[in-house]
């Protein structure tokens, strides 16, 4: 009898060095399958093997796996509620606020921030972006910050000419230094890792729906954990917490949580 599925994710937890038991099994076992068609792998033993010994694989295997996708203002909505309520209080509150994007994909979300922390007209000593990724792949990407028009379609012409250079063959739109150098990137596994504090808005977007409930669970209560009382924690659209209070946090807008300890 060939191995199992249950078997092969044992064997490339240990190799890749992720907990692939805090996501989803069956969507781990339905990214797994369909690269092993698209690479004509026959059997888990095979995809074993090639994860081990052929670098190039085990990275396709990583790339496929983290689903990437991303955007610049991403549900727009939210990101009028962040820039019309959540980020004047949290200015009015303090001197310095300190914002993470987790995760951050190909540095869309932390970008947008950028600008809009800019559209505002908040002085650069007054926030800190820092924006973290499992991806070194797509990492080097969002540092590069060179976006093709998908990645576009909600940001206006009039924030598209201020902030982007067209390349020349009109392909794709390079975000100006004044928007890169406010981002600092960094790759950190949110699931295996220890996180620092003292943030005061957290984005963890698109990424839960992805995770076991007790995964989930225990990543609610890190991400609470590090945040300031009084801070904010963002989630993708789709993405809800139920109970919220359990976690001291309480729902002020569609994915706007409010933590106060
Ligand atoms: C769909 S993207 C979300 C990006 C962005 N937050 C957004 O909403 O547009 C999901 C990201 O989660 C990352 N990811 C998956 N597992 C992770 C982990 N254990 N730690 C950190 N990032 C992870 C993937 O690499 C991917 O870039």
């Amino acid at each position: 009898m060939g191995m199992k599925f249950t078997e092969f994710k044992d064997q490339a937890k240990k190799i890749l060095n992720i907990d692939l038991d805090g996501y989803k099994l069956d969507r781990v076992e339905r990214r797994t399958k369909s690269l092993m068609r698209r690479y004509q792998v026959k059997d888990y033993e095979q995809c074993i093997e090639l994860i081990k010994n052929d670098g190039e694989f085990k990275d396709a295997y990583l790339n496929h796996f983290t689903i990437n996708t991303s955007e610049f203002f991403r549900n727009p909505e939210n990101f009028e509620f962040l820039q019309s309520d959540v980020l004047p209080k949290l200015f009015e509150q303090k001197k310095k606020i300190k914002i993470w994007s987790a995760p951050c994909s190909n540095g869309s979300e932390p970008y947008t921030l950028g600008i809009i922390l800019k559209e505002m007209g908040i002085d650069n000593s007054r926030f800190e972006i820092y924006a973290t990724d499992l991806d070194h792949t797509i990492l080097a990407e969002a540092k590069k910050a060179q976006y093709k028009e998908n990645s576009l379609k909600n940001v206006s012409d009039s924030l598209l000419k201020k902030y982007f250079r067209e390349s020349a063959d009109e392909k794709t739109f390079g975000l100006k230094p004044t928007i890169k150098s406010l981002v600092k990137f960094e790759q950190k596994d949110l699931i295996n890792s220890r996180f620092s504090n003292n943030w005061d808005l957290i984005l963890s977007r698109n990424f839960f729906i992805y995770l076991t409930k007790d995964m989930k669970d225990t990543l609610i209560k890190k991400f609470t954990a590090a945040l300031n009382s009084g801070g904010y924690f963002f989630l993708g659209n789709t993405e809800y917490i139920f109970s919220p209070e359990q976690y001291n946090l309480q729902k002020i807008f569609q994915s706007f949580y409010l933590y106060e300890e």
